[in-house]
């Protein structure tokens, strides 16, 4: 998390800088800095709050074309403007920006020189301490003392008066790229940073360090090898930040959601033989036949739309299938068997726990396969094969189209298996026919967003809510309640409908309503006697369903399109996220940046 931007070249810094870390808010947004290399020596701004409290902040003297900018997710020291980053030595003539975790603070703080007074509680400013006590001249190899001291996670720039012709970038667990420009070089986190400038970029690998001046780069190992790095064009688009007519992201990228399935879903129909075509995925059918279980991993939204996956993929391909939190997965030493299907699921493609997953199955010898949005990051790469969302960038840190269209991605998935070994023609036809009517379904679900915003209203002032539904009504429910407290901080929880009267009901008052998922399925009256036993405690019901038929008493109703059964979540999850949407307007909650949060989480 946190975001990592500088330049070096011929145009005033600061501009950029400010203007590259808002873009960069959303991997975190508790404090912001820049640090300049201006013709007096260096300079630093830093300021708890939003980047736009620093924008407007900026001393008027900030003047250099050299620099690097920060914004923050606290890890090491509350978010004050002293914690914030850049950090600086002693003498004030070196810059250090970190993303990342040290991990032995405490081993390197006793290597400071004596005396070394610490105005942060920040590993980071430890680092800058140490870079600057290194004995050499040249800041890269400073930069390569220091780092081969430390041990954790990090993505750091630094900057040094002394040398102010180059920014000196390295990369162990976090992200690192650099962009090429018009006679200037950029630095950022990610791409998104910098797409307005250029579109040519290269990703540092672990354990790679890179001097970046005006006019080139070098890239080389800690240990001073060169490494020969070519530059990749980035895909990541810069109208992507622009809302349109939405006042939020998150309402812009909920609407967006129809044309995303259809990207999602372009060019991988196999029509003749009723399949799916996924170009990205290394898997021969001989391959596919000796599969005996997927287990998906992934993190939050990305760990319930796996849950959808793992059922998708059992019932079509009649393969056990599961999926687990990448975090725990990772700690508990995972028994990895060679004809399983790991498929790691990541929006962004940084989240630290899913990356360690992955290299955790990969060092045991296990296959594992990306459903990722973002091409070029590190997930994406280190699983080298996989299924691209194509959902376009998304913004606010709440994931709304990524969760959809990963549904959609899974569904490929589990038709390709499916048809692979038994699913029949037939069968095949039909979910091809449900996933080319998705994206009119879910318009037809985003046509009750007034519905919708009208029963948020409702549930908005409340303590808690319950979401219940039973299988993919279940999943959609965990999905729901996730997304009303991550941006309504409404506290929720989603129980399988069932497993209400095996403790929760207890909880249930006229003032804790509950929102239920019922699908139009063979499990239709067995969710109408969980509605009866919510209702004779006097529980409040929103129901939120696919049927027209009645579902008795309710604070609201919310009908959508019925599709086909597997993929009636995806549709059923709409309302829910027009729901926590609504609820957090009422509310006045910051729905794009809910607080916190951070959309890209790269430490532990
Ligand atoms: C963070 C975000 C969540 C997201 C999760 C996984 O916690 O706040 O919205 O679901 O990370 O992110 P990923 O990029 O791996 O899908």
């Amino acid at each position: 998390m946190c975001g990592i931007v500088g330049i070096i070249g011929r145009q005033p810094a600061a501009p950029v800088l400010l203007e590259g870390l808002a873009r960069l808010e959303y991997r975190g947004y508790d404090s912001a800095g820049v640090a300049v290399i201006a013709p007096s020596g260096l300079r630093v701004h830093k300021a708890e709050g939003r980047v736009a409290h620093l924008a407007a902040t900026l001393p008027k003297r900030f003047g250099g074309t050299v620099g690097i900018g920060h914004t923050r997710w606290a890890t090491h020291g509350e978010p004050t403007d002293a914690n914030a980053h850049p950090h600086t030595d002693a003498r004030g003539q070196l810059a250090v920006i970190h993303n990342g975790i040290v991990e032995n603070v405490e081993a390197l703080r006793a290597l400071l020189p004596a005396g070394t007074e610490l105005r942060s509680e920040t590993d980071t400013e430890v680092l800058a301490h140490l870079i600057s006590a290194q004995e050499a001249d040249d800041l890269e190899e400073r930069v390569r003392l220091a780092l081969l001291l430390v041990e954790g996670a990090y993505g750091i720039a630094v900057v040094d008066a002394r040398q102010p012709d180059r920014i000196v970038v390295a990369r162990n667990g976090s992200p690192v790229l650099l962009a090429i420009g018009d006679r200037e070089m950029l630095i950022a986190s990610d791409a998104a940073a910098v797409v307005r400038h250029t579109d040519q970029v290269v990703h540092l690998d672990d354990g790679e360090l890179a001097v970046v001046r005006a006019d080139g780069y070098r890239t080389s190992t800690l240990e001073g090898e060169p490494t020969d790095k070519a530059p990749q064009t980035s895909t990541v688009s810069a109208v992507a930040h622009d809302l349109g007519d939405h006042a939020h992201h998150m309402h812009k990228e909920i609407h967006e959601q129809p044309e995303a399935v259809e990207r999602a879903l372009r060019g991988r129909v196999d029509a003749r033989f009723a399949t799916a075509h996924l170009g990205g995925l290394d898997l021969t059918p001989r391959d596919v036949l000796a599969l005996r279980r997927v287990k998906v991993l992934g993190c939050g939204s990305a760990y319930y739309a796996g849950l959808y996956g793992a059922g998708l993929v059992e019932s079509l391909a009649r393969i056990p299938a599961d999926a687990e939190t990448a975090s725990e997965l990772r700690y508990r030493n995972p028994i990895v068997e060679p004809d399983t299907l790991y498929v790691a699921v990541s929006q962004s493609g940084e989240t630290i726990d899913t990356l360690a997953a992955v290299q955790e199955i990969q060092r045991k010898g296990g296959t594992v396969i990306g459903i990722v949005n973002t091409p070029g990051s590190t997930i994406a790469r280190a699983c080298g094969s996989g299924i691209f969302l194509h959902a376009g960038h998304e913004v606010s840190v709440t994931s709304t189209k990524t969760f959809t269209s990963t549904g959609v991605a899974f569904a490929l998935l589990g038709l390709l298996l499916g048809r692979t070994r038994d699913l029949g023609p037939a069968d095949g036809r039909r979910l091809l026919d449900g996933l080319a009517a998705l994206p009119d379904a879910i318009a037809g679900a985003l046509a009750i967003e007034d519905e919708a915003a009208a029963a948020a209203k409702a549930i908005a002032e409340v303590d808690s809510v319950f979401f219940i539904g039973r299988l993919g009504g279940y999943v959609a429910a965990l999905e729901g309640a996730q997304k009303l407290k991550e941006v309504s901080y409404v506290h929720a929880e989603a129980y399988p409908a069932a497993e209400l009267k095996h403790g929760p009901l207890a909880l249930i008052t006229p003032e804790i309503p509950t929102v239920a998922v019922v699908p139009d399925d063979e499990l239709w009256e067995k969710n109408m006697g969980s509605l009866s036993e919510i209702r004779a405690r006097r529980g409040p019901l929103v129901v939120v369903t696919d049927s027209e038929r009645d579902v008795g008493e309710a604070l609201a109703v919310l009908r959508v399109p019925r599709t086909e059964p597997e993929l009636a979540p995806l549709v059923l999850g709409i309302p829910l996220q027009l729901l926590a949407y609504h609820a957090a307007v009422h509310l006045g909650r910051d729905v794009d940046k809910p607080r916190n949060l951070a959309k890209s989480v790269t430490v532990e």
